[in-house]
């Protein structure tokens, strides 16, 4: 059995905003309440549209963000409530690959220097030493030593990634979080992503946070996918599970919207009404209800129960599920 990298137990965030003139305030409820695991060495991708709370449970987890409530264990140790001072060996744990390279890599630094910039920040080493290291990891993730005098908008997106991949690895972390890392690159180019990625995950131990609005993005990367919904994670599997038999009517109708190569296959588009509700004022009862194509009245007055299919982690938060 292998060890459980990090753990999430009762996620909250709320996030105060304002409320019209006159200085009111109301909150936003970003996260709702998350709760899922991952093995070490394994990858879990959290999905659904935008704004549901995806980046907000990432940054959560990487203490960019305060959580309002809940636990979070990474390799042992509870970091929600710790202060920056007691962060530092966990900020080395832990990385994060963003969807826009070009906006997370600073402009006027050479490439070079912005991968060897954690080292700077989280060991004694020397100049020297910092550079081999850069120029060992410049080739683990497909790039040369020729790249490293360069600055960030000499390179195409995709390489880009692979700088932002480089900074992410220089510190050795135990977990990478990603968040729509291939979001912005051509398909062509988001698979070689994805496949660097599944490469180093084998050669380094590495465990996956992958934050995606798109199933068919994370289908190959994944061993288990969270679908969230207006800050919950309404269904959660392993891979498999969730793409041949998905049991909430949210997770199909996301499969639903995936096209199949195969022209003799069909699969029922299902279209969702309306636009995801606010987070300022979120549905009573289920909080799919107003949007979902089997809703009841019990739907509009109770929260749902998750039901567990032990046997193969599945977990399904709807009163109408059958297994
Ligand atoms: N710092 C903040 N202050 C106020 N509201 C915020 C803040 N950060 C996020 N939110 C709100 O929280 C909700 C969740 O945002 P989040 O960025 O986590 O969504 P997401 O699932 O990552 O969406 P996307 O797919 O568009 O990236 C949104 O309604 C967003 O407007
Ligand atoms: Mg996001």
């Amino acid at each position: 059995m292998s060890n459980t990298l990090l753990k999430v137990d009762g996620l909250k965030k709320s996030f105060s905003i304002p409320d019209g003139m006159f200085g009111k305030k109301k909150m936003l409820k970003a996260v709702h309440d998350v709760s899922f695991h991952i093995p070490e060495g394994k990858t879990f991708s959290l999905v659904g549209e935008s704004g549901c709370g995806k980046s907000t449970t990432g940054r959560l987890i990487s203490r960019l963000l305060d959580p309002s409530e809940g636990e979070i264990w990474i390799d042992g140790e509870e970091i929600s409530q710790r202060k920056e001072a007691q962060l530092k060996v966990m900020r080395k744990k832990v990385q994060m690959i963003f969807q826009d390279p070009y906006a997370s890599l600073n402009p006027r630094m050479k490439v070079r220097d912005i991968i060897a910039e954690p080292l700077a920040i989280h060991t004694n080493l020397s100049r020297a030493e910092r550079y081999q290291q850069v120029s060992e990891i410049l080739e683990i993730v497909g790039l040369s030593e020729y790249h490293a005098n360069r600055y960030a908008h000499e390179f195409s997106g995709g390489q880009r990634q692979r700088i932002g991949i480089a900074r992410a690895l220089i510190l050795k972390p135990k977990l990478i979080i990603a968040d729509e890392p291939v979001s912005a690159l051509d398909v062509s180019i988001q698979a070689q992503i994805l496949n660097l990625l599944k490469d180093l995950q084998s050669e380094f131990h590495l465990t996956y946070l992958f934050i995606s609005h798109d199933l068919s993005v994370v289908e190959h990367i994944s061993d288990h996918i969270g679908v969230m919904y207006l800050g919950t994670i309404v269904e959660s599997g392993p891979k498999e599970v969730i793409f041949a038999n998905p049991k909430h009517p949210y997770t199909k109708a996301l499969l639903s919207s995936i096209p199949i190569p195969d022209p003799r296959l069909r699969r029922e588009r299902i279209i969702l009404q309306g636009d995801l509700p606010s987070p300022v004022n979120p549905p009573s009862g289920c909080r799919f209800h107003t949007r979902c194509p089997i809703a009841k009245d019990l739907c509009k007055t109770t929260e749902p129960a998750v039901h567990k299919d032990d046997g193969k982690g599945h977990m399904v938060a709807c009163h109408f599920v059958e297994y």
